[in-house]
Formats: C-alpha cells, sequence, structure tokens
C-alpha cells in the first residue's frame, strides 16, 4: 500500500528517537512491498528558532494531507523560560486540536525481563495488561487562560459531547478485551468531574456487557502501584491522564518503553512515545528508542490497517526485550542506535518466518 506519513522529530532525544521509528517503517515498507513516503516538518523549538512559531502553516498543511504522524518529542530548557512569549509545548497542543485527536490510548503490557526491573515486587505487576484512554483535546489544557503580575487562571471546561465520545471509544475498546471500565474523575471537588461522571453512567447503560467503575484520581494513583492488575481499561481527563500514565509507565520498567496512538479525528493519527524530550540525555545516544518503536506499530495498525506488519514489530521488540543488550534506563549500557538495530534485525527474521 500507499501511504504518506508526516515526520516530526521536534527537540533532544526526539529527532534520536523518530529516526528509529522511520527506519522500523522503512523496513517492514521494503519486507511487506509497501511504499511509505516520510516528509520530516518542525514543530516545538526546533520550529520557534527556524519559522519563529511552533506549529508553522508549512507543517500545518502538511498534518492536514498525511496519512498518519509519527511525533519525537518537543520542549528543553531553551525555551522553558516562563516568562517566554512563546513555548514548544504549544505546537504540540496545536496539532492535537488542528487534527482533532481527543482520544490518546496509552497501552502497558509488561514483559518479564523489564518488569523485573520495576521498583515494584514482581508479585504486585504480574498480569498487569491496561489500556488508557486519555481526553487529549479539551480540559483545563485548553480552557482560557489569564496571567497578570498577581494571579493567573485556567479555566477547565468540558462539554457531554467531549466526554461522551471518548468515553464510547473505552467502552468500545473494553468490548474487545476483559470488559472493564474504569472511569477516573475528582468528582468529590471538580465540577468538571460530576459531569464526566454522569456522561460515563449514562454511556455505560449502552453497554451492560462491560462493568464500569468510578475511581477517584487521588486514590487511583496508589492503586495502580498496589493492584496494577485489577484494570482493564481506564478512562480520564486530559490532565489526570498525562500524570497516571508516565506514573504506570514505571510498572513496566521504564517511560521510555510507553507509546501512544492519538486518533479520532477525521483526518491522520499521530503515534509518539509518552516520554519528552529529555533534555538530560539528549545527544548522548542514551535515548530508548522502544517508545516510539511500538508507536510505529501502532501507526501500522490503527491508521494503516496494516495488522500483520504491526504484530511483525511488536513481536520484534519482545524479541528484543528478552535477548538484547538495552538502554541504560533498562540497566543496559546499547546505544539507541544498537537497539534499533537489534529490532530491525528481528523485524526481518519475523517478517520471515511470517512469509
Ligand atoms: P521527560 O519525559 O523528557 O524525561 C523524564 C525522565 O525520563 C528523564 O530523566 C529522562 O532522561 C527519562 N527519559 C525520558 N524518555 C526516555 C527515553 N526514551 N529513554 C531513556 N530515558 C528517558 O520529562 P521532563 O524532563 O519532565 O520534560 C522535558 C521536556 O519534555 C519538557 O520541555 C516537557 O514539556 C517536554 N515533554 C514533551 C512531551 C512530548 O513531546 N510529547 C512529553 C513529555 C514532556
Ligand atoms: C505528553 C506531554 C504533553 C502533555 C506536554 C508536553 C504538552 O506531557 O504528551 O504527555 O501534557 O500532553
Ligand atoms: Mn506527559
Amino acid at each position: 500500500m500507499k501511504a504518506s506519513i508526516v515526520v516530526l522529530p521536534g527537540d533532544g532525544i526526539g529527532p534520536e528517537v523518530a529516526s528509529a521509528g522511520v527506519a522500523v517503517l522503512r523496513e517492514v515498507a521494503q519486507r511487506f512491498g509497501h511504499d511509505f513516503a516520510f516528509a520530516e516538518h518542525a514543530i516545538g523549538g526546533d520550529a520557534i528558532d527556524r519559522f519563529g512559531d511552533p506549529l508553522p502553516p508549512v507543517t500545518r498543511e502538511a498534518l492536514l494531507a498525511a496519512d498518519a504522524v509519527l511525533l519525537g518529542a518537543v520542549g528543553g530548557p531553551k525555551w522553558s523560560d516562563p516568562n517566554a512569549p512563546v513555548r514548544p509545548e504549544q505546537g504540540l497542543l496545536a496539532m492535537r486540536k488542528l487534527l482533532g485527536v481527543f482520544a490518546n490510548v496509552r497501552p502497558l503490557k509488561l514483559h518479564p525481563r523489564t518488569a523485573a526491573l520495576s521498583p515494584l515486587k514482581a508479585e504486585r505487576t504480574k498480569g498487569v495488561d491496561l489500556v488508557f484512554i486519555r481526553e487529549l483535546t479539551g480540559g483545563i489544557y485548553f480552557g482560557a487562560k489569564t496571567r497578570s503580575d498577581n494571579d493567573a487562571t485556567d479555566e477547565c471546561r468540558y462539554s457531554v459531547e467531549e466526554v461522551e465520545r471518548v468515553v464510547r471509544h473505552a467502552f468500545d475498546l473494553a468490548r474487545t478485551r476483559r470488559r472493564k471500565v474504569t472511569s477516573v474523575d475528582k468528582a468529590n471537588v471538580l465540577e468538571t468531574s460530576r459531569l464526566w461522571r454522569s456522561v460515563a453512567t449514562r454511556v455505560a447503560a449502552d453497554y451492560p456487557d462491560v462493568e464500569l467503575e468510578h475511581q477517584l484520581v487521588d486514590s487511583m494513583a496508589m492503586h495502580l502501584l498496589t493492584r496494577p492488575a485489577d484494570y482493564d481499561v481506564i478512562v480520564t481527563e486530559n490532565m489526570f491522564g498525562d500524570i497516571l500514565t508516565d506514573e504506570a509507565s514505571v510498572l513496566a520498567g521504564s517511560l521510555g518503553l510507553s507509546p501512544s496512538a492519538s486518533i479520532g479525528g477525521p483526518g491522520a493519527g499521530v503515534y509518539e512515545p509518552i516520554h519528552g524530550s529529555a533534555p538530560d540525555i539528549a545527544g548522548q545516544a542514551l535515548a530508548n528508542p522502544l517508545g516510539t518503536i511500538l508507536s510505529a506499530a501502532m501507526l501500522l495498525r490503527h491508521s494503516l490497517g496494516l495488522t500483520e506488519e504491526a504484530a511483525v514489530v511488536e513481536a520484534a521488540v519482545d524479541h528484543v526485550l528478552e535477548h538484547a543488550n538495552l538502554t541504560r534506563d533498562l540497566g543496559g549500557s546499547a546505544t539507541t542506535h544498537a537497539v534499533t538495530r537489534a529490532v530491525l534485525d528481528a523485524c526481518a527474521a519475523k517478517a520471515e518466518e511470517a512469509a
């Protein structure tokens, strides 16, 4: 098949991990006879430096015409002055809004070798297999903001429609899994959470075969570490989902392993690791590329419908997690490039097995 893929390397380790994702997609294209065209565009701090705009018009145009988007990460100390007029992260948020990708899918699967590196005891993490659905284009991230010398405000707003579509997405997904949805909110304090809870309860009536439980976000942060295997699909609003998914990544052994898919819009889906630009390790070939490579697998499955190809990439990553020297975050000493090479070799072997 033919597909045009926009690549947004961004800042810090973004370009290092994005090129790993592209290398894997090129390998898949070659092995399975697909024609993927890659176009690189600027976003974030890099785009501020080159265009004075974290999401310049040329990038916007390319995004609207793409079949799928692979992103590294944006941001860094160079652009982080709290008084700066414009920030890299604004480019990311503008892109999500532009593409209307309201459902951010963040799966968490454990591999025995890396789970052993988790600070949690093995008996706690046994059997963990969960997926977060994070609302991505609403809430406090996108409400009105004010700032004066003496105070500042961030408005948090959700409409019924915004809540309903993402909750339905979670229920539909749960039907393909263990049929349990945990809706996370702060309904004991926030009005937006009370709206969220009532919409989730109403939607659940359309899914009598799926169990719904409500959980407050503060205790959820605790249960995620004490009984993570009890969860299947977890749906929550934008900021709670941001925080809980970084926390959950620790269960798998490293933040560098977690992929994401941002979908639900009329156009392209966006695929990116959940981690940031990691300025502390940028430019040192220490970045774990596997979160981005697994995001590329999600791109193959969700945006291009290439199920077999996605499974080959995931099996290759499993093989590497089992056998290869890994990056430093997972206790190894391999470079980003060496881990990527190992995945490419494993992809070639798996593709041959499949043929
Ligand atoms: P971060 O996710 O960049 O890093 C947190 C820690 O995890 C660091 O110690 C880092 O070295 C480590 N880490 C992250 N990814 C790794 C990988 N692939 N391999 C090995 N180690 C990895 O979070 P931060 O330091 O709080 O944020 C840095 C910048 O990234 C900020 O400007 C923030 O806004 C931005 N950010 C961007 C995105 C995105 O583009 N989607 C996501 C999160 C944060
Ligand atoms: C993420 C990031 C972004 C978010 C930031 C950089 C705007 O943390 O993708 O998880 O909060 O959504
Ligand atoms: Mn985040």
